[in-house]
């Protein structure tokens, strides 16, 4: 049976707070009204830091979506920095009040697909880097067991799996191997996050670790939407991503937009081969992989 064609459109970094610049967020809006996505994700760091205000901006941003689901995860931006009581007893009390009926890590399903957000932020364990617990690995696999085999299996995680040559972002995710042993058995599809505030479009075998070992899948990671904190190459710059899925393939299509731009302008795609992995795509909905 082939599987849903899907087109998602993809942001990162939103950064509300000093570095956010509306005319980004105006010209991601209006990407967005072209483009008519299925879903829009937007993998963490929504606010630079942590401040209800900041959450409103990110709030009234998300609202030009609806109703186009929406699927986000909080970055380390999203927790606060400086407000240390805040930060070691309640790192999420202003996130909630953004997202009241969200837990940290959650599910969204629409049709053809299933995304299962971890939230990688480590308020008492990490400044900038993640981390990802077994229990997350274990709530994803529990979603993904519950899945149609049919439906794209899309993980949305802030922080990086992969190196930047640059070293930009920092460290990736510890263990990353691990995360990407399981997510492999899960049948993931792809990784989708953000943090190096740029295009890091990567395979799984980019991993520290992983090399050529098993099935391959994307781990993409998508530039600042909407922040002036573009790194590397994007200095100053915004980007985003389209991803269209079809029944065997990923077309990532990059969108830029300059410093001094005004709209987000296409950018040459890449292509991904996608396999189902292990999963009997003929197999009854539900059915275990
Ligand atoms: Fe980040």
């Amino acid at each position: 049976m082939p599987r849903r064609t899907l087109t998602l459109l993809h942001a990162s970094d939103l950064q509300a707070g000093t570095p956010y610049q509306p005319h980004a967020a105006e010209a991601l809006v209006r990407l967005f009204e072209h483009t008519r996505p299925d879903a829009v994700v937007v993998s963490g760091d929504l606010t630079q830091r942590a401040k209800p205000r900041e959450f409103a901006t990110a709030h009234r941003l998300l609202q030009h979506f609806a109703p186009t689901p929406v699927v986000v995860t909080p970055g380390n931006h999203d927790v606060p920095l400086y407000r240390l009581w805040e930060r070691v007893f309640v790192p999420y009390r202003a996130w909630r009040g953004f997202s009241t009926s969200d837990p940290l890590d959650s599910v969204v399903r629409i049709e053809g697909a299933t995304f299962v957000s971890l939230n990688t932020s480590a308020p008492r364990r990490a400044i900038v880097n993640g981390r990802l617990r077994s229990g997350q690995l274990l709530f994803a696999e529990r979603a993904f067991a519950d899945a149609p085999t049919t439906d794209w299996r899309i993980v949305v995680a802030h922080h990086h799996f992969v190196p930047v040559p640059s070293g930009d972002g920092g460290s990736p995710l510890p263990d990353a191997a691990t995360a990407v042993r399981r997510f492999r058995e899960m049948g993931v599809d792809v990784v989708l996050g953000g943090h190096v505030h740029q295009l890091h479009l990567n395979s799984s075998r980019d991993v520290p670790g992983i090399g050529d070992e098993g099935r391959a899948f994307p781990i993409l990671a998508t530039g600042t939407a909407t922040s002036r904190r573009g790194r590397g190459p994007e200095r100053a710059r915004n980007s985003v991503c389209l991803h269209h899925f079809t029944d065997t393939a990923l077309r990532v299509v990059p969108y830029v937009r300059e410093a001094d731009g005004v709209d987000f302008e296409v950018q040459e795609p890449v292509d991904f081969t996608l396999e189902p992995g292990t999963r009997d795509l003929d197999a009854p909905s539900g059915a275990p992989v």
